[in-house]
């Protein structure tokens, strides 16, 4: 760094500026030409370590340079979750308000986890929190927080369920969920202390979802043997096929057989905002605990995730500790202090990128984005179910479709295979991102079509070009 500006690590406003400017401007580049990249680029280690690998850099260099490499060479070699023709795992639909709330937190670096240090910020998170119980249909007393991602707000849901079920002791314990939950449940009560006697993992039914008869049983069997059950993890949009589990029939078992009753949304919750996707979620209003993911269908930066808990005064009971050197922070009833629910006491304003997103665009731009995730992949469910290499394995539901290249003569193993060599393909190809999955003994084709920039052309395209791979490994 250029010494006359090193001044304990401050620059002058005209060199902020500049490289601000400058920095806006990659960003702008960004989107704007995001749609002409290649969607997958994946570097060798070899090549990474070429680059990067440098002893720890004792003196400055012109920010300028670094500008430039990151460009050049950071932000080229990853893969564009953002593109509209990434279809794997969950692809993070950006939007630029947001883009501009993180660096804005960035610049300020507000203290979100006590009041006294940033009362506005806690109130913005209040306010957020609770247009997210609005919207979920949730009683007045519930409440939350926004935490790093799905898998936290898993783990700190299950936490306060502990809590309150178990008050902490886990001896004897039961959790039940379906073989689809999302392994961030099982790792978070690894975490919290639960170890597999206390997890009933229970085989889900041909659509993929949690069989509330056998659940019921298995719950009636372990409570006559001694064990203690106290909580049901539902899945509101399962990560492999976007299916609902049953989840009225759940609440009403939960309620009869007092346990807590868990949803992991982190996925598709965001899909009340349509209205198939709200019929397939009712009941969903009826969690204990709800685990939504704004950073998934909502269109926001990482890293943003909602925790709503029935009665918000659970998590404070389940988290607060109020150590001698926080007792300034404690005023007044009405002052909360997020530091009190959950684990984190530093904590970033992540509530201002979905506040000024919703704000600026309204929750009916919102509505009409999530919508055309549902059109689109009900429009590639059409394009495979036309192509006669194709088959449809679940159909579109809650913006996922699978499928995968199929030929009669072949058996499921050689099926498998090409379909796991398609996506090596689809990855050297560049063109759009697909990944696998497993469906019982099937390997299948995912398409996740929650990008609202993505087109009717960019699906029709990458339909073909999987059909075309499979094609050419069949014949080579
Ligand atoms: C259903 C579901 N739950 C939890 C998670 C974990 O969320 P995160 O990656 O934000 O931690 C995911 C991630 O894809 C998911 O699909």
């Amino acid at each position: 760094m250029n010494q006359e500006l090193d001044n304990y690590l401050q620059l002058s406003e005209e060199q902020m500026k500049k490289l601000g400017y400058q920095t806006v401007d990659i960003i702008v580049k960004h989107f704007t030409e995001l749609r002409n990249k290649p969607v997958t680029r994946k570097a060798t280690r070899s090549r990474m370590e070429e680059l990067f690998r440098e002893p720890i850099p004792h003196q400055g260099t012109n920010p300028e340079h670094i500008l430039k490499l990151i460009e050049d060479d950071i932000f080229t070699n990853i893969m564009h979750t953002d593109h509209p023709r990434f279809f794997a795992f969950v692809p993070t639909t950006n939007n630029f308000i947001s883009v501009l709330a993180d660096a804005l937190v960035a610049g300020f670096n507000p203290f979100a986890g006590t009041w006294l240090e940033s009362s506005s910020a806690a109130q913005i998170e209040l306010v957020t929190v609770d247009w997210l119980r609005q919207i979920f249909g949730m009683p007045d007393k519930a409440g939350g927080l926004f935490l790093s991602g799905g898998s936290t707000a898993n783990l700190i849901g299950l936490a306060v369920a502990r809590h309150v079920k178990l008050n902490n002791r886990i001896d004897n314990s039961v959790v039940y969920f379906s073989d689809q939950t999302h392994s961030s449940v099982e790792r978070g009560l690894k975490v919290i202390g639960f170890s597999e006697e206390n997890v009933c993992k229970i085989i889900s039914d041909d659509d993929f979802q949690l069989p509330v008869d056998r659940l019921s049983i298995k719950i009636k069997e372990d409570k006559k043997s001694g064990k203690i059950p106290f909580c049901v993890v539902a899945n509101a949009g399962t990560t492999n096929t976007g299916s609902v589990d049953p989840l009225i029939e759940l609440s009403r078992l939960c309620k009869k057989e007092d346990l807590w009753f868990h949803i992991d949304g982190a996925f598709g919750a965001a899909a009340i905002l349509d209205a198939k996707g709200n019929e397939l979620l009712q009941g969903i209003d009826q969690a204990d605990s709800l685990v939504i993911d704004p950073h998934k269908w909502w269109f926001q930066p990482y890293e943003i995730s909602c925790l709503l808990i029935r009665d918000s005064k659970l998590l404070k009971e389940t988290f607060r500790i109020l150590p001698e050197y926080l007792k300034d922070i404690d005023r007044s009833k009405e002052e909360i202090n997020f530091c009190d629910y959950g684990t984190q006491l530093t904590r970033s304003f992540r509530a201002l990128k979905l506040w000024m997103s919703l704000k600026c665009f309204g929750l009916d731009a919102f509505k009409q984005a999530v919508a055309k995730g549902f059109k689109l992949a009900e429009y590639t469910e059409y394009i495979v179910r036309e192509n006669p290499l194709l088959e449809v394995i679940t159909p579109a539901q809650m913006g996922i479709i699978t499928f995968r290249f199929a030929k009669n003569n072949l058996i499921t193993e050689q099926l498998n295979e090409i379909n796991r060599s398609i996506v090596d393909k689809i990855i050297s190809d560049g063109y759009a991102m697909v990944a696998s999955t497993q469906l019982k003994d099937k390997i299948v084709l995912r398409m996740c079509t929650i990008n609202p920039r993505t087109t009717k052309d960019d699906i029709r395209q990458t339909v073909e070009k999987i059909a075309k791979f499979g094609q050419e490994l069949l014949t080579s």
